[in-house]
């Protein structure tokens, strides 16, 4: 090898190692998300009809909402629609599991509460389910964060976390804002 190929060899293998350090960053970066933020891609699949979802069962407008199940686990069921939630506004209780149901009945959106990790899109035909816990009470912003037309801009709903005391379930274990 002459001494200029080799200096050229030498520059490619630190090309090489300075790739491959930033394939570790993000690798790093990725597994702690997972394992310390509980940010992952959810790994749930669950159908549903988008044509009939409105007419029975979970995603009809009376079981909308937060429910408080037999079991005593919290389960919230919004329906993401061009151009609103509904419902607009959902009450969970603070420091405990919650586990957030979405459905569409027209096109894609997405929904983030922010300064949580719950973050997903919810595609017409499917259920997209997202677990997570609120530390600190307060009223927290759903926009809608997946274009889904002109309206895009104005869908947003609100989270509403309580202090477990003043999470108060009527006796079908439905929680509403109520008046604001
Ligand atoms: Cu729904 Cu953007």
């Amino acid at each position: 090898m002459s001494t200029e190929e080799s200096t050229i060899a030498r520059s490619e293998l630190r090309w090489t190692a300075v790739v491959f350090a930033a394939i570790g960053v993000v690798f790093v970066a990725i597994v702690s998300a997972t394992l310390v933020f509980h940010e992952q891609p959810p790994s749930h699949r669950e159908t549903i009809d988008p044509t009939t979802m409105h007419l029975a069962g979970e995603f009809a407008e009376g079981n909308l909402g937060t429910s408080l199940g037999p079991d005593g686990g919290v389960t919230t069921r919004i329906v993401a629609t061009q151009f609103a939630f509904v419902p607009q506004c959902a009450v969970v209780p603070q420091g405990k599991p919650v586990t957030f149901r979405f459905a569409s009945p027209d096109v894609i959106h997405g929904i983030l509460i922010t300064g949580t990790n719950v973050n997903t899109m919810v595609v017409p035909g499917y259920v997209s389910e997202v677990h997570t816990v609120f530390a600190e009470s307060g009223d927290y912003l759903m926009p809608c964060h997946e274009f889904c037309g002109l309206g895009h801009g104005e869908m947003m709903a609100h989270i509403r976390v309580v202090p477990p005391a003043q999470f108060n379930p009527d006796k079908n274990g439905k929680v509403g804002c109520g008046p604001r």
